[in-house]
């Protein structure tokens, strides 16, 4: 596994690989790495020749410098599960290699998609988000770049720049990596008691409510019942709950057969925010 740290060096470690004709796919990632990030590397090997992962834990999707502070850096780890899953390059730039002092400030039009849910409650997450992900395509040129689906309302926004970007880049978007019991998994569940764990798996169970009644209620109906379900554990606090039209994130209050919908959900236990998605066939 090639451990990179400069633009420079990726750029000509890839461009050799390139001009061999192998297929290189791209796996964004902020590290503190489980077994949902690994998915996305294994998915990456399927479709590619050369999968690249990036670690780095971008500053400017931050709107709390508390919570940058905090987040988890678990580096050696992070490499050794790398180096376990046959990664074939990690970039891992510091903030000053991928934001030298004299840029412009980023500023991309997402329409309503940064405006509502996370986007609102987390002002300039996804300027920053698209900021990061735009510098990595464009050093990595990769054909194929992997992103969960636990971030729903991210890969919304990413295949929106893409677009109006017009970007030589596919998306591929992987399933949500789940334990045995259905709480999805995300680094932040560490920070769970056991008891936390428990009540964290009645996310899950409101949303398989709304995935199972999709047919038979009004999304008004199927939102109260969900709300019922997540109130029956004390201590859950929702901040949002929300079935959407898909590809515009707006929600609905009538499900038309044939389009294509999610249920959007964010939720706090023991001051842990946890956010889940399930997407809704109809
Ligand atoms: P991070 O939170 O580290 O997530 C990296 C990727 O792993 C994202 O595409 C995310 O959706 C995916 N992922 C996380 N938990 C998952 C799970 N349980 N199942 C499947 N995939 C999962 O998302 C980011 O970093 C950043 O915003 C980034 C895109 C790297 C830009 O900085």
């Amino acid at each position: 596994m090639k451990t990179v740290e400069t633009k420079k060096e990726l750029q000509g470690y890839l461009k050799d690989l390139r001009n061999t004709g192998r297929k290189i796919a791209l796996v964004p990632t902020m590290g503190a790495l489980h077994e949902g990030h690994l998915s996305l590397i294994k998915e990456a090997q399927q479709i590619a020749d050369i999968v690249v992962c990036s670690i780095f834990v971008n500053p400017t999707q931050f709107n709390d410098p508390k919570d940058l502070e905090k987040y988890p850096r678990p580096i050696e780890n992070d490499l050794k599960l790398l180096r376990q899953a046959h990664c074939d390059v990690v970039f891992m730039p510091t903030v000053q290699e991928m934001y030298p002092s004299n840029e412009p400030e980023w500023h991309i039009d997402l329409g309503t998609l940064d405006k509502v849910w996370e986007g609102e409650k987390r002002p300039g997450h996804f300027q920053g988000v698209t900021q990061v992900v735009y510098k990595l395509f464009n050093l990595v040129l990769p054909d194929v770049a992997c992103f969960g689906q636990k971030d729903f309302q991210q890969i919304m926004v990413i295949q929106h720049m893409v677009k109006i970007k017009e970007l030589p880049v596919e998306i591929h978007i992987c399933p949500t990596v789940r334990n045995t019991q259905g709480l999805a998994l995300s680094s932040r569940n560490t920070r769970l008691s056991n008891d936390g764990l428990k009540k964290a798996l009645v996310l899950f169970r409101a949303l398989t409510y709304i995935k199972e009644h999709i047919r038979k209620e009004s999304p008004a109906v199927l939102k109260e019942k969900a709300l019922g379900i997540l109130q029956q554990e004390g201590d859950v606090t929702v901040e949002y709950l929300a079935i959407c039209e898909s590809a515009s994130l707006q929600e609905v209050e009538q499900i038309i057969p044939g389009k294509s919908y999610v249920a959007l959900l964010t939720a706090w236990i023991e001051g842990v925010r946890l956010i889940d998605n399930m997407v809704l066939e109809h």
